[in-house]
């Protein structure tokens, strides 16, 4: 079957990431139908919009899609985000955000002196509500009384739904679940998170439950990260864990994301966890890797799991054997190098012998 796979490229390294990304896709799975977007912010300086009015109804055919990253100076970060990806994942009820997060070999990581046993974590983030949400403003503009209101929005069905996809999810894995919290500062929001996982944790007995406060969490993610296993925080925590477990795994370079709607109703849609990184933009020097393993998750999505499965290993033999290593893993190969090497590996796995 033939998949019919977007690519939006948008920004900075998204662009020179994601044509790796394709690159390994096709030696594994020659024969993808690939459509590319070019929805980015140097299109919203020229037409005023990140995306055509239409652009959610020419995503909705395709099977996935793949997004680099969005947002560069120029272009205010909540006009980038706001107008491309947050719609997206909401159109297409992208309401799981999974950030797997692995110790990889031939990275230096801030902990170094484990092995990957120690650290093989499945962040779940809430992708469609909670903190990030559009209600509020400001008020008294310009006078001494000013002020802005957030809202957050935490509704039953937003909660149960991907506490429950965790949960799913620890049982196909270790069995251990850890719930992100902050009760003791947010005294509306947290206890009504925590009072929906312990009633969704009652259909699990096989699956041990630990709630943390995020803050405790975050020093356990460095600390004794062979403890943990999934992790489900909403959007806020999730987005901020991430972040921290891809740094002390050996960077932002190496870790992959996939927004998923697991009713399968709409595409799901793959990136890296990191920006556009305007800061070594048009260097050909970003590493590949994260886009290249959210290539492979969306493999898996797609039911091509020999694919997804030889391009994972082709990323562990490759940053293992330190041949082909981007400058923030420490070697001076450019993006393309270490995204030929991949493929080339990965292709070499698939070929009929
Ligand atoms: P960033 O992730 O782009 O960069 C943070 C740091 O990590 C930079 O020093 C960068 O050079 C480094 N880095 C990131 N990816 C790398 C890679 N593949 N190889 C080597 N080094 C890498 O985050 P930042 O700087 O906060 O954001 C830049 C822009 O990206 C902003 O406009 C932001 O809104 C946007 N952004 C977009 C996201 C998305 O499209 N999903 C996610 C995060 C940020
Ligand atoms: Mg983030």
């Amino acid at each position: 079957m033939t998949h019919r796979i977007a690519t939006i490229p948008g920004d900075g390294i998204g662009v020179d990431v994601t044509a790796e990304a394709v690159k390994v896709v096709d030696a594994v799975l020659p024969g993808v139908a690939w459509t590319e977007f070019d929805w980015s912010c140097e299109q919203y300086l020229r037409t005023g919009a990140m995306m055509p009015a239409d652009g959610i109804e020419q995503l909705a055919g395709f099977d996935a899609i793949l997004l680099g990253a969005v947002g560069f100076p120029g272009v205010p970060d909540h006009i980038s985000l706001w107008g491309l990806l947050i719609p997206v994942r909401r159109a297409f009820g992208q309401y799981v955000n999974l950030r797997p997060v692995r110790l990889l070999p031939g990275t230096t990581s801030a902990l170094r002196d484990r092995n990957a046993d120690d650290l093989d974590l499945l962040i779940v983030r809430e992708n469609s509500e909670g903190e990030y949400s559009e209600i509020g403003g400001m008020h008294n503009k310009g006078r001494p009384g000013e002020f802005v209101l957030q809202e957050s929005v935490f509704t039953r069905i937003g909660c149960e739904r991907i506490i429950r996809y965790a949960f799913d999810q620890a049982r196909q894995r270790r069995g251990r679940l850890c719930s992100a919290t902050k009760s003791n500062g947010l005294i509306h929001s947290m206890p009504y998170w925590d009072s929906i996982v312990e009633q969704v944790a009652a259909d699990y007995p096989e699956v041990a439950l630990r709630q943390m406060h995020v803050d405790a969490l975050a020093a356990e993610i460095v600390l004794h990260p062979d403890r943990l296993d999934v992790i489900v925080g909403s959007n806020l925590f999730g987005d901020i864990l991430s972040d921290l477990a891809a740094a002390v795994t050996g960077g932002l370079g190496l870790a992959p994301s996939g927004n998923i709607n697991p009713e399968g109703t709409a595409p799901s849609m793959f990136e890296a966890v990191h920006g556009s990184a305007p800061d070594i933009a048009g260097q050909g020097i970003a590493n590949p890797v994260a886009q290249i393993l959210a290539a492979a998750m969306m493999l898996e999505q797609l039911g091509e799991s020999a694919a997804a499965a030889a391009v994972d290993r082709a990323v562990c033999e490759v940053l293992d054997g330190g041949a082909a290593l981007t400058p923030d893993l420490g070697g001076t190969a450019t993006t393309a190098d270490l995204g030929s090497a991949i493929a080339a590996r990965a292709e070499w796995a698939m070929a009929p012998r």
